[in-house]
């Protein structure tokens, strides 16, 4: 029996989440699989039972002929026609881990573009921004909680002289490790750098042309955008565009999945626009119209026939539209869900340029505390921020008042909470996405007030 050298480990307790730094699956062994798990790492009698043998094998954790499935991302196109795995997704109840999976850090607030939707609000003001010592001291406490991955965030992270000091510092331990940038400052040689310290790059291209593009992210941008593209691809960097959609983008969004394709990136993440930062002034500007929203899955499903080749990842875009499919895998009990199932607090953190700790972009007014000035324990396990975001994890989706009515509670979670106080400002407001909005169901302030 051969272990996956891919698979990384944190003990969470008794239990054991396992996680593979290629495709990022996680796997948690209970406590009693994971003292069997170590058994046979060690090469010891255990106990796991053959249906455990099947399951450590089937996520190529252990092999009997030392070959490993490379396991490439499921496909857009086999995710749309499995009903099975949509209802799973869209309606898992999380596991509240120890220490977050996965970790976005915004390093600075400076930027050197001023994108309208920014939910860092980042522009080219001289904000004030923690020196690389405390960066160092912010990343040394994060790193006691033992986070998979690290995804470097800004504003403009590369705008900062000492970003490289950071990455090596990190470097120093196996997290995974990305930044995302607007990639207007990459020239070859910083290409180099990140290729040597085998960083993931991620960089956003809002269109596919330059009157697209510009709506959002500003004039004459995309032109450095494809340069930095082009260097890092040529570095052999692992690069990846995101795309945040709104209404100015939507009909292109075929064209910028070609243009990635075109510049030899293989990866589309295509991103929710949220009403945080300064987001929320223009989030009903920007927002798809209901026109678009009504045609969210047929792009998907275009992009999918058009681009089998390529992993395109789409958040929570498509959280309403998946419901017809979803539907299909429902169970016949048709009980309520949960509110408030998305990673926020259980796999994910966000931090900001200060050294705030947030469960999620979308969730600026829970924080949970500062890394300057606290142990991550006291921020992730004990703050009132992160005990009421879990808390409101364990409500039922009714608890919206439109929602108890709707034929769909059983398989919708209500969508992004932050969404809908950012919007509505009440935790119980329907999300302002929600379909049923458009045949007359209301967030319950408004129906109240009326
Ligand atoms: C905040 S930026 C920071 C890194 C870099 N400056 C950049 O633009 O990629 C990271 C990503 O967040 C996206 N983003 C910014 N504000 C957003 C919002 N309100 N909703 C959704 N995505 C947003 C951007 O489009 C970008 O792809
Ligand atoms: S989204 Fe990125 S490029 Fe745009 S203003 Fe924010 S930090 Fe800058
Ligand atoms: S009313 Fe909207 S948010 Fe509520 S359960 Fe139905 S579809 Fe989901």
């Amino acid at each position: 029996m051969e272990l996956n050298p891919d698979f990384l480990e944190r003990e969470e307790g008794e239990d054991l989440v396992l996680f593979n730094g290629k495709n990022r699956a996680t796997l948690l062994l209970p406590a009693p699989k994971a003292r069997g798990y170590r058994e046979l790492k060690e090469g010891r009698p255990h106990d796991l039972s053959p249906s455990d043998i099947e399951m450590l094998s089937r996520y190529g954790v252990i092999s009997t002929t030392g070959l490993f499935p490379s396991f490439p991302r499921r496909s857009l196109a086999a995710k749309l026609q499995d009903a099975h795995y949509l209802y799973d997704r869209y309606t898992k109840q999380y596991y509240s881990h120890k220490a977050p999976l996965g970790v976005l850090w915004s390093v600075t607030q400076r930027c050197n573009l001023r994108c309208p939707y920014c939910h860092a609000s980042a522009s080219s003001k001289n904000y004030a921004e923690l020196p690389i010592n405390e960066l160092i001291t912010v990343a040394d406490k994060l790193l006691t909680a033992h986070p998979f991955e690290i995804v470097l965030n800004g504003g403009e992270p590369l705008l900062r002289r000492d970003i490289f000091q950071l990455i090596e510092h990190l470097r120093s331990t196996n997290v995974l490790l990305s930044i995302n940038t607007n990639g207007t400052l990459i020239d070859a040689s910083t290409a180099q750098r990140l290729a040597h310290l085998s960083m993931i790059v991620g960089v956003s291209i809002d269109g596919p042309d330059e009157e697209v593009n510009r709506l959002t992210r500003g004039k004459r941008v995309l032109k450095q955008t494809i340069g930095g593209i082009r260097v890092l691809v040529a570095a052999g960097v692992t690069t990846h565009v995101l795309t945040t959609i709104t209404r100015h983008n939507f009909a292109r969004i075929p064209d910028i999945v070609r243009l990635t394709k075109s510049l030899g990136v293989s990866v589309q993440t295509l991103q929710d626009l949220h009403p945080a930062g300064f987001g929320k002034a223009v989030y009903d500007s920007l927002r798809l119209t209901p026109e678009q929203e009504d045609a969210v899955l047929p792009l998907l499903e275009g992009l999918a026939e058009e681009f089998p080749d390529m992993t395109i990842n789409t958040t929570e875009l498509s959280y309403f539209a998946y419901q017809p499919i979803a539907e299909r895998h429902a169970p016949k009990h048709k009980k309520p869900l949960n509110l408030f199932q998305c990673t926020a607090c259980t796999e994910t953190l966000y931090i900001d340029a200060a050294g705030n700790l947030y469960p999620c972009v979308a969730l600026p007014d829970f924080a949970m505390g500062n890394l300057l000035t606290d142990d991550f324990s006291s921020c992730w396990d004990r703050s009132l921020a992160a005990r009421t975001v879990r808390a409101a994890s364990r409500l039922p989706v009714t608890t919206i008042d439109a929602c108890r009515e709707c034929d769909r509670n059983y398989i919708c979670t209500g969508g992004c909470r932050g969404d809908a106080i950012a919007v509505y400002d009440d935790w119980f407001a329907l999300h302002p996405r929600c379909p049923r909005r458009r045949i007359g169901a209301q967030d319950r302030t408004i129906a109240s007030e009326a």
